[in-house]
């Protein structure tokens, strides 16, 4: 059996990667933060699951997941990088350290599991990496100021780390989801904004598999998300950033009761 790695695989897109993976035949570890990942063998059937609660906002954590990868002395053959959050609100009043936590998790454990990841796969010439970032990567993020830089960043690094990778037989490939019905909002902070209260979101199943489709047909990147979403993402790669930001603005600044 193939062996698969994914980060949030207790919830949301991460679950539906982990889910699908085990329904293509590969075993899987799983990491997430709280203890509820110690549920993902009973919630994904047939496979092998080895469960990883960590931080991934430390080195500790991220360490601690490379270790438990190691541990099974196989190969890993896919590696989905997708555990994330965000933090909604004023920039004037968001707590600093919160977004100093946040840009960890998002930017600084992604880097530090990556580097593990491509050194493990390039000597094999063979691996395919998944990298989930937004849509929010290609607009500024008003009432989002921290989270959308860190899914630009993750966006650049993924195109440049896959055309680095090709000459070593490693695949890599950045997942945008549009707004998707997950936690995501909530746990941000974000209940009393439009895109806390919206109702349309895409599926988390839909955006997964569309991530996976992308990853296994060696495509630089896919949109995740429906045809709405999608039409909305090359909308925004032609108007302008003040125009994006005024736009995303209403959707995310706190309303007023
Ligand atoms: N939902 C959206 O609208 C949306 C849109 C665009 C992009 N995305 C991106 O999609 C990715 C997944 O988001 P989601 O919507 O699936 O979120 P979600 O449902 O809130 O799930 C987040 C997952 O990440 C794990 N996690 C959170 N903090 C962690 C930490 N410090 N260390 C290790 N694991 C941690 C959680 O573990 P626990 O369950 O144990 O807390 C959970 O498994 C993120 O990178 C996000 O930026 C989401």
């Amino acid at each position: 059996m193939p062996l698969a790695l994914v980060t949030g695989a207790s919830a949301g897109i991460g679950f539906q990667l982990a889910r699908q993976l085990a329904e293509r035949g590969y075993d899987l570890v799983g990491v997430g933060a709280s203890g509820r990942i110690a549920d993902l063998q009973d919630r994904v059937a047939r496979v092998e699951v080895l469960p990883v609660q960590a931080d991934l906002s430390t080195a500790q954590g991220v360490d601690r997941v490379w270790a438990a990868v190691e541990a099974t002395g196989r190969p890993l053959d896919v590696a989905c990088l997708n555990a994330g959050r965000s933090l909604g609100g004023a920039f004037l009043d968001t707590d600093l350290d919160d977004e100093l936590a946040m840009l960890a998790l998002n930017v600084t454990g992604q880097v530090r599991l990556a580097k593990h990841v491509v050194r493990h796969m390039a000597p094999r010439r063979a691996g395919h990496l998944l990298v989930t970032t937004s849509c929010s990567a290609l607009t500024p993020t008003p009432y989002e100021s921290i989270y959308g830089p860190t899914r630009s960043f993750m966006l650049s690094f993924a195109e440049g780390l896959r055309e680095e990778m090709a000459e070593h037989g490693v695949v890599v490939t950045a997942l945008l989801p549009g707004a998707t019905a997950t936690d995501f909002h909530q746990t941000a902070g974000m209940g009393a904004t439009k895109f806390g209260s919206i109702d349309w979101k895409n599926d988390p199943a839909l955006v997964a598999r569309q991530g996976l489709d992308a990853l296994f047909a060696d495509q630089d990147h896919v949109i995740g998300g429906d045809q709405a979403t999608r039409e909305d993402a090359a909308r925004n790669r032609t108007l302008s950033d003040p125009v994006k930001a005024a736009e995303f603005a209403r959707a995310s600044r706190p309303q007023q009761d």
